[in-house]
């Protein structure tokens, strides 16, 4: 048969039927320190600033956890260690990577674990030196178990990222190849388009349906240079760079007349201006999209902790729920004539640049916020 990870992990520790009976004969005498105990973790989590940060839900969220270590310890000590268990621990582990909590904090965490729980074994055993290290063997050998489950859940998720990675760098290839292979035909579509329109100057229904062409022409030629920007990482070209000028030739090169807001006194910042201008380009286009002819499009700036703040507004309805997780990812649209691409771009050039774009819900209307550090 076929050892289970659960098995190949209690082996390694040595974990087995002795230390079973010295978790269970602990937890009476467990069950009226652990309360204390949890109060004591998060108070040393909450401590630390680095650590601190992973608990943004503030004190409910705190106060939720504190119970479920409770639960934790209680089912630490009574088990059983069996798979229903391993598969709960991994089902906690998946939360701690899901909010990216560094794994190296979970060392200390455990360390506070093992000090507490050490102290529960030597006031009960402190008469009994044998029993009492029989039971400090197994409860390092389960906290070593457990430790071990949590960097395994990190392990399969750096194994599942990789894999993605891999799989995305295959697609960019095959993407980058067909691009180019496109880039020759339509090349030619173009010239032999301008060399017949010359020729039937006086058909206006021939006039229109070529001038059609072209667009689409110009539409495909589009798709193709947004995928190749997206593969190929252009070294950006930095000098410092004045974001009103950035935003107004974002705004004249798609004709749109935009309300800019506290921009002209914001300070510099150092980037690459054409990549840039793509930034907000796409994002006006998206807005210009979703307000519709009728609506609105703003962009306001403010400095937040010493960083830039644009804020991309539109009257739109707002981004969907359902796609709103996915929306930076490439391929994900709700344009009927767009591919995905202009947000994951948007994403990729604001990273290059150290800065960071989010989705920020509004009541009424979509709100994208760009922070850039400054110059
Ligand atoms: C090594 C010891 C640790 C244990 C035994 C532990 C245990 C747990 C448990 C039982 C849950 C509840 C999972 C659920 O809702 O089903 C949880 C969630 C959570 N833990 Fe830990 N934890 C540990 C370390 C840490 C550290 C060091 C931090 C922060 C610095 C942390 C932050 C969180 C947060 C924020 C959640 C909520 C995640 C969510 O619901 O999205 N944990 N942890």
């Amino acid at each position: 048969m076929v050892e289970t990870i659960l098995d190949e992990l209690k082996r390694y520790v040595g974990f087995g039927p002795a230390d079973e009976g010295e978790l269970r004969a602990l937890d009476a005498v467990g069950q009226t320190e652990y309360q204390r105990i949890s109060e004591v973790f998060y108070e040393r989590i909450l401590a630390h600033e680095g650590a601190r940060k992973a608990l943004e839900g503030g004190e409910s969220q705190v106060g939720h956890l504190k119970h479920t270590l409770v639960e934790w310890m209680g089912q630490l000590f009574r088990g059983p260690w069996d798979e229903p268990y391993f598969e709960m621990r991994e089902r906690i582990g998946r939360k701690h990577v899901a909010i990216a909590l560094p794994q190296h904090y979970m060392f200390g965490a455990m360390n506070i674990l093992r000090q507490e729980l050490n102290g529960v074994v030597d006031r009960t055993y402190w008469q009994d030196p044998e029993r009492l290290r029989a039971a400090r063997v197994a409860v390092g050998k389960i906290l070593d178990l457990e430790l071990a489950v949590m960097l395994h859940t990190y392990r399969e998720d750096l194994l599942s990222q990789q894999a993605r990675a891999e799989r995305l760098s295959t697609f960019g290839q095959l993407i980058g190849s067909i691009g180019h292979e496109l880039r020759n035909p339509l090349g030619v579509m173009e010239s032999s388009l301008y060399i017949v329109k010359g020729r039937v100057v006086d058909d206006e229904r021939a006039q229109k349906h070529l001038d059609r062409i072209g667009e689409q022409i110009g539409i495909a030629n589009a798709i193709i240079k947004d995928l190749l920007d997206m593969i190929r990482d252009r070294p950006l070209a930095t000098s410092r760079l004045c974001l009103l000028d950035v935003l107004q030739s974002a705004a004249n090169q798609l004709h749109l007349a935009v309300s800019l807001e506290a921009i002209a006194d914001l300070p510099e910042v150092e980037g690459d201006a054409s990549q840039l201008r793509q930034v907000f380009v796409n994002l006006l286009d998206n807005a210009t999209h979703a307000a519709g002819p009728e609506g609105w499009i703003r962009v306001e700036g403010a400095v937040e902790d010493g960083v830039i703040a644009l804020a991309v507004e539109d009257s739109g309805k707002g981004v969907d729920e359902s796609i709103r997780r996915r929306l930076f990812e490439p391929l994900v649209t709700t344009k009927q004539k767009g591919i995905g691409l202009g947000l994951a771009l948007v994403k990729r050039i604001v990273e290059r640049h150290r800065g960071t774009i989010a989705h920020e819900p509004r009541d009424h209307g979509a709100r994208f916020v760009v922070r850039l550090p400054r110059a």
